[in-house]
Order: C-alpha cells, then structure tokens, then sequence
C-alpha cells in the first residue's frame, strides 16, 4: 500500500486509486509461486547492488549456501523473514582464486527464438 501512496504523490495513478491498485496487484502476485516472486525481486536488487559495489572498486561475493534460521537470529531478523541470499561486500585480500571461466554467450542468448543463436557483431 505505502508504495502505491508514494506513487500516486508522484503523479502516478490517484489516491482515491490506491487501495484497488494495491489489491490488484496483490491478486497477481498470489498467482505466482511466494517463492519464485521473492527470489526474481530480490536478485534484481542484489545483481545491481554487485554491479555498483564492483563500479566503486568493492569485490563482491554472492552467497547461497548459509543456515536461514541463524542468519536471522545473528541479524535479529523477524521469523516470518525469508532469507534468500547473502552479499559479502568488500577488499578482496589477493590472491583472487582462479578465473573459472563462463560459456560462450552463443549457449544461452538467442535472437527472436530459442533456435536462433545470437552471434557476436
Ligand atoms: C547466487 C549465487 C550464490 C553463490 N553462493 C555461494 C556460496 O554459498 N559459497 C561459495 O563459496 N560460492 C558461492 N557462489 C559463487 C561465488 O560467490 C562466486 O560467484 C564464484 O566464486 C565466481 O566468482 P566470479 O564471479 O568472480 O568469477 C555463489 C554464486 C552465486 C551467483
């Protein structure tokens, strides 16, 4: 609701707009697996919190693999919170581990459809 508020101040869509707004948007995200909504939007922010952490001269390490209930205990977290992925944000102490390396874009990026690989230039 307080997003759709902040919204209509911006001149996007009316107050009077609101609660309907809010309840629409509510409905569609019931349609959608909790978990796969919550993991799309958060990866969203982490992704351009790397991108800008790496623009500023930071490393940054995605993390996955960590106990949920003890990072919401260490971080005072509420217990209906869902932790999806953690962000070490940092000074990388050399050396970096090696390269692993990653597929060509031609694997996995396609033009139009998924029989037409993109190609480079
Ligand atoms: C979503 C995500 C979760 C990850 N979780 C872990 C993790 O829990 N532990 C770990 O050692 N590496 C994890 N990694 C891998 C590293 O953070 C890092 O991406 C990898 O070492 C490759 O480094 P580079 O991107 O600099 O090549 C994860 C990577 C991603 C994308």
């Amino acid at each position: 609701m307080p997003i759709f508020e902040e919204g209509a101040r911006r001149g996007m869509g009316k107050m009077e707009n609101v609660e309907k707004q809010a309840r629409m948007a509510s409905q569609f995200i019931d349609t959608i697996p909790s978990e796969a909504w919550l993991n799309r939007h958060v990866m969203i922010a982490f992704t351009t919190m790397m991108l800008v952490a790496e623009a500023y001269g930071l490393d940054t390490a995605p993390m996955e693999g960590f106990y949920p209930e003890a990072v919401k205990r260490e971080f005072g977290l509420p217990s209906n919170a869902a932790v999806i992925a953690l962000l070490a944000l940092g000074f990388m102490k050399e050396p970096d581990k090696p390269y692993g390396g990653r597929l060509a874009l031609e694997e996995f990026v396609f033009e139009e459809n998924y029989s037409t690989p993109w190609k480079q230039g």
